[in-house]
Order: structure tokens, then C-alpha cells, then sequence
């Protein structure tokens, strides 16, 4: 079926093209994400700094899911020990494994996180995740933990949309079989009354935000959108069933200003 669809890791693993972001979903987390859950979503993302770890993990309980068919992403801090993190992470979530840990973003004075990287490495070996990867990094500094640490991560998570992505980075990550991990895919809602996405929802009888989450599915790229509003669940979830055409996934290329809803693009 078209919602499960998942996207190839490097590594052999999968995971699905579309998730649900957590970022500030303090509020009545546990029956949002319980909601989530019952309309399909199998991929969370986290972190220890949203303070939404034990309700994800309360939330899957209730749930009764097989822990095999989720995938729960949660990250590290730039100035943590990445192993003890990332058993503190699991302690919050009530988890055994996570599916992706991440360096939530790459350390201050031009440093790219070998150390980090190197705990996360001891983390996988010992079953706390399957997969490793980083988030908010340039290709250069890619590059450079690559050399160091003469592995490439499996996933960027990264600030993306029509307004504010790279062609550099998407080509840097598909050469190197990165996956794209869009994080603010609906622009935190700032620019869903952007009048070419609006021309383009009415022309294919869906919404904008649905326009920004489909253009990313078909660029490969996987989208964390947030909501805890159950309508806009059910329309974010509802973008694997319909198809952009060529001309207008360029038109939303065009778009692209390096608009950055959380400030700036790190990559860029
Ligand atoms: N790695 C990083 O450094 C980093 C940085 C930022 C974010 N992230 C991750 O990325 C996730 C997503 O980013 P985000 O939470 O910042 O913002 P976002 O997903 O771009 O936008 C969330 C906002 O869009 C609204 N929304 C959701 N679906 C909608 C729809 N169909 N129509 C209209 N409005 C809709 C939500 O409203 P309601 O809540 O009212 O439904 C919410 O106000 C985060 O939650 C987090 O997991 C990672």
C-alpha cells in the first residue's frame, strides 16, 4: 500500500517516506501521538530537548505495534557523550532500540563530531540503534566526519522545502546514498499561503501543506511534518497517493529563496 512506502538505507534497513515531527508537541502529546499511530504513521522523530520522548514511548505501548514495524528517530546533542545519551534517550522512550540516532547538529569552532560520531558507533554495536546518522550539516562537513571517521551516515536531517533546499546537497546525498530527512516541511505553517502553492493545491484539489509534503516524497526526500491537529494528520499522511507533474515540481524548485523558517540553513 502506497502510505507504507519506505526509502533503502545504505545499511540495508529501511524506512518509511514520511513521518511525524515532534517538536513542541508538548500538549496533550500521548493521545496525539496515540492518534498518529492509529492513522498509520510508523516513523517518529524526537530528541531529548523537545521533552516529548516519554510520551513517544507511551504512546507506541498503548499502541500495541510491533516494535519492528516503527521507525523512532531521536538524536544528540553537540555536547553530550553520544553513548550516554543515547541510553538516556532510550530510558525516556522506554525503548530498547532506536531505529536512527543523530548529532542533532555538528559541534561550535569547526569541530564535525568524530568523537560523537565514534559513541554513536559503540551505541549501534552494542543493539541501542540500527541506524546512525547526523542532522543540520553541510556537505563539506559531511564530508570531512567521512574522513575521519571513514563512515558515511545514513541520514541528514535537515531544514528543506521549496522556499529554503539545496540541489548541491540533494545530488552530494544521492552520490554518497544519504537520505534527505526534511526537518520544517511545511515552513512551521509561515508560508502555506504562498499564492503559486496555493494555485497548485487548488489545480490538483488538495492543500498546500499536502503541494509541500508531495514534493518532497518525489524528490526522495523524507518529510517530519508536526501536527496535533487530527485533520491535519489525516492530510499530511494522504500525500502518497497522488503525483506532482514534472513541470510543476520545477515550478516548486523555483521557489527556492533559502528561506529558513528556524533562522537560517546550516547548509547552505
Ligand atoms: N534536526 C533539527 O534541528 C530540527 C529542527 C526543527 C525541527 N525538527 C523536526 O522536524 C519536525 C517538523 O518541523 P516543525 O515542527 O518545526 O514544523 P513544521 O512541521 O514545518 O510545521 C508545523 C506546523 O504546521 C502546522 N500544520 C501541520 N500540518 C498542517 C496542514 N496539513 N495544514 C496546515 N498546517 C499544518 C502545525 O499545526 P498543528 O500542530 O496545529 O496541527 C504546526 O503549526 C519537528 O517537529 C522536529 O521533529 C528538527
Amino acid at each position: 500500500m502506497e502510505r507504507h512506502r519506505r526509502l533503502a538505507l545504505r545499511t540495508g534497513h529501511s524506512m518509511p517516506a514520511l513521518g511525524l515531527g515532534t517538536w513542541q508537541l508538548t500538549h496533550d502529546a500521548v493521545p496525539v501521538l496515540e492518534d498518529a499511530l492509529r492513522l498509520g504513521y510508523r516513523m517518529i522523530d524526537t530528541s531529548c530537548d523537545y521533552r516529548t520522548q516519554a510520551a513517544v514511548g507511551e504512546a507506541i505501548r498503548a499502541s500495541e505495534i510491533d516494535r519492528s514495524d516503527l521507525f523512532v528517530v531521536t538524536k544528540v546533542e553537540e555536547n553530550d557523550d553520544a553513548y550516554e545519551a543515547t541510553r538516556r534517550n532510550l530510558r525516556e522512550l522506554g525503548l530498547e532500540y532506536a531505529d536512527l540516532v543523530l548529532i542533532h547538529r555538528p559541534p561550535p569552532g569547526g569541530e564535525v563530531g568524530t568523537d560523537l560520531w565514534t559513541g554513536l558507533m559503540r551505541a549501534r554495536r552494542d543493539g541501542l540503534t540500527r541506524d546512525i546518522g547526523v542532522s543540520n550539516y553541510s556537505t563539506a562537513q559531511i564530508e570531512s566526519l567521512v574522513t575521519k571517521a571513514c563512515e558515511v551516515p545514513v541520514v541528514n536531517q535537515i531544514e528543506w522545502s521549496p522556499f529554503g533546499w539545496s540541489s548541491d546537497m540533494l545530488d552530494y546525498c544521492t552520490l554518497r546514498g544519504i537520505v534527505v530527512q526534511a526537518c520544517c516541511p511545511l515552513t512551521r505553517a509561515t508560508r502555506l499561503d504562498d499564492d503559486v502553492l496555493v494555485a497548485l493545491a487548488a489545480e490538483y484539489g488538495r492543500t498546500p501543506a499536502q503541494i509541500l509534503l508531495r514534493w518532497d516524497v518525489q524528490l526522495g526526500v523524507a518529510p517530519v511534518p508536526r501536527a496535533a491537529q487530527h485533520a491535519h494528520l489525516l492530510e499530511n499522511l494522504a500525500v502518497l497517493d497522488f503525483e506532482l507533474s514534472g513541470a510543476h515540481m520545477e515550478e516548486l524548485e523555483e521557489l527556492n529563496e533559502h528561506y529558513s523558517a528556524l533562522g537560517s540553513l546550516p547548509y547552505v
